[in-house]
């Protein structure tokens, strides 16, 4: 076995590989005048029967991410004659799960049956928008809920929490979670303008949360506008502290500021992109070792 690291590996690739003693290298990429991309597998790597493990995320620059993972797949099943497996920390375009307007793209499915189709005959991902998606994907894939990584983090911080989720499409987080931590958990009701993007919450009086510690929990921050309505709601149901809690955090300076404003007490985020903002707010995470696990059921070797 070894492991390829792309552009944008979040330190997982160099992890796994100390973690199991496989070889790691990282591919040689480069990008042509007219911006497109050039992946190479370095000869002293890659050897004939052995199969790769690549780790590529997609976040930023989602699109030339894709095609990297897409040349790498091509060059790894050439040179090892083997379907590499892929690892992507952060899955672009899955939030795009299904057609919400006649004539929509699935950008999911369309994305995962090109990393299929590219040659990676296994796929690890770290908290997919919806788990159900990997339908598409007709290998072996599996989906990383960090729930125990969180969970670990979360304990020194809170007293008798409760879990929220900020929709129902979160629940199954928000019950792995709260199963964790031995405690309960809640959803509130979302809604999105399909045309406009708008998000607008439903809100039921929640008195249970009166000078508890909450956390909120979803899978991806990026404007931070759910996470700000949530926390201000729970903030003005007399939460003592409101943590929010997140696998993917591409969170910019202005959604900050709108958690900050809401009254956010702290943000969890997993490392699975290639940004990060540094704050003293920000406590990130490596979902490396569930990673690791994934990858060994993935190769069906525990
Ligand atoms: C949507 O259903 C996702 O689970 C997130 O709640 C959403 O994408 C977060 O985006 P934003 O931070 O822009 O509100």
């Amino acid at each position: 076995m070894f492991v390829v690291s792309l552009s944008c590996d979040p330190g997982i690739g160099r992890a796994v590989a100390a973690e199991t003693g496989w070889r790691y290298c990282e591919a040689l990429r480069k990008v042509f005048p007219d911006g497109e991309r050039y992946v190479r597998i370095p000869e002293d790597c890659s050897l004939n029967g052995e199969r790769a493990v690549v780790v590529q995320s997609m976040y930023p620059n989602q699109d030339s991410m894709i095609v990297e993972a897409l040349l790498a797949a091509d060059a790894l099943k050439e040179v090892t004659g083997l379907e590499p497996i892929a690892v992507v920390p952060y899955l672009a375009y899955a939030r795009q799960d299904r057609a919400f307007l006649q004539g929509e793209a699935v950008s999911v499915r369309a994305m995962l049956r090109a990393l299929h189709s590219a040659g990676y005959g296994g796929l690890v991902v770290v908290d997919i928008h919806k788990e159900d998606s990997l339908r598409h994907f007709p290998g072996r894939a599996v989906n990383v809920l960090p729930v125990n990584t969180l969970a670990n983090a979360l304990r020194d911080f809170v007293e008798d929490p409760i879990v929220v989720s900020p929709d129902k499409g979160a629940a199954k987080r928000a019950e792995a979670l709260s199963k964790a931590l031995a405690t309960e958990y809640r959803i509130v009701e979302k809604f999105r303008d399909r045309l406009t993007g708008e998000i607008r919450h439903r809100f039921v009086p929640m008195p249970e949360v009166r000078g508890r510690d909450v956390i909120v929990v979803d899978d991806i921050m990026s404007t931070g506008g759910t996470m700000a309505s949530v926390v201000r709601f729970l903030r003005e149901q007399g939460a003592r502290k409101v943590i929010v809690a997140v696998s993917h955090g591409p969170l910019t300076e202005k959604a900050l500021a709108r958690l900050t404003n809401a009254g956010v007490t702290k943000i969890f985020s997993m490392v699975t992109t290639c940004y990060r903002l540094e704050h003293p707010l920000i406590t990130y995470l490596s979902p490396v070792e569930e990673v690791l696990q994934a990858i060994k059921e993935v190769l069906g070797m525990g």
